[in-house]
């Protein structure tokens, strides 16, 4: 009897900061540690996922071994047999499967990809590999089996297609893939709008996002709790002068309570969202109130950065390592029904 199968991959990203920490990394390591006594929960990087935006190279493999560190300080516990943590290059199969898939997807059907057309007008020099992008997603999680895949709305587009992928598959050669479930049913299972979107101190109108190039809006993981205060402490408000929850008329203050929130459950008060709002409205000293999330904020980081120095890279490569030969067997079976039923292999 086999255990359904959760899967998702995070990007290997060098400057992990709060806003992806809140908005991703936890929900899923969260989720992870619920669901892993009734599902098998995979949990990879995907590296060969990351030559699609510019990086540096010489940075890739230390920041997916910091990714690694990251989920490890957030509570995943690598001790836990039902969750695999893997690398995606380290299981060939999905470059295999991918190639083989190319042949059953339509040019067309990768032009259409909002994600392709977005970042092909923004850069000049768009390659093979983005624009294949989807179908190596695909493989990823066609390979285990996946019923579940919990992805942001960026992603929805691309487990449409994977879906298409795989009942295109099915209907050609017989049962090859589990079909995962439609976006609606994943969101109905993994409730929409898991996590607060933090947004950036300096301009709360966008996503807090690593590409702000001042920095001033956006606090790292790595940033010294003095150094987050001082963030905190200059972000942008307005000038109606009273705390209240309004994201239209006061979205600086809005995401100031949204932050305050999740850094005191970080930092174990269970407090909801309501309550902190009903806490702090009306409170007249924005000085004052900025003070307060900058306390939680120094107390979250300073835990943090403690539990991260902690983390011994020994224990988290034997994870990678045993994950790694788990999936490369159950990845080569899925392979070998797809190489006998296009006529590759007896
Ligand atoms: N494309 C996803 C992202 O940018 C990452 C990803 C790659 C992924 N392969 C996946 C997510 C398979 C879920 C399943 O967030």
């Amino acid at each position: 009897m086999t255990k359904p199968v959760i899967l998702t991959g995070v990007r290997a990203n060098n400057d992990l900061h709060v806003g992806n920490y809140f908005g991703a990394i936890l929900p899923i390591i969260d989720m992870a540690r619920r669901r892993s006594a009734e599902y098998t929960v995979n949990l990879f990087i995907p590296d060969l996922h990351s030559f699609t935006t510019p990086i540096d190279h010489s940075q890739l493999f230390d920041s997916i071994m910091n990714n690694a560190r990251v989920y490890t300080a957030a509570g995943l516990p690598l001790d836990d047999d039902a969750i695999q943590l893997y690398r995606q290059s380290y299981v060939p199969a999905h470059s295999e499967l991918t190639i083989i898939l190319n042949n059953f997807v339509g040019f067309g059907e990768m032009e259409r990809m909002t994600q392709f057309k977005d970042r092909s007008r923004s850069n000049d020099r768009v390659s093979v590999g983005l624009f294949d992008y989807p179908v190596l997603m695909a493989s990823d999680i066609l390979l285990y089996n996946a019923r579940y895949v919990p992805v942001g709305d960026d992603q929805t587009q691309h487990l449409e297609i994977t879906r298409d992928i795989a009942e295109r598959m099915n209907h050609k050669f017989g049962e090859l893939f589990t079909v995962p479930e439609p976006v609606a049913k994943q969101h109905q299972f993994f409730g929409k709008d898991q996590g607060l979107r933090i947004k950036d101190l300096q301009n709360p109108a966008k996503k807090m996002s690593k590409s702000d190039e001042t920095g001033k809006g956006v606090i790292f993981l790595n940033d010294t709790p003095a150094a987050a205060r001082k963030k905190i402490m200059s972000a942008a408000t307005d000038s109606l002068g009273r705390v209240h929850y309004d994201k239209e008329a006061q979205p600086g203050i809005s995401n100031l309570l949204e932050i305050l929130t999740l850094v005191r459950q970080a930092n174990g008060r269970a407090v909801s969202l309501q309550q902190t709002i009903g806490e702090f409205t009306g409170l007249e000293r924005y000085g004052e109130f900025k003070k307060i999330v900058a306390d939680e904020m120094s107390e979250f980081l300073a835990s943090f950065q403690a539990r991260l120095a902690q983390v011994d890279d020994d224990t988290i490569l034997r994870k990678l390592e045993s994950s790694e030969i788990t999936a490369n067997q159950t990845a080569n079976q899925t392979l070998l029904r797809v190489q006998k039923a296009i006529g590759l292999r007896r």
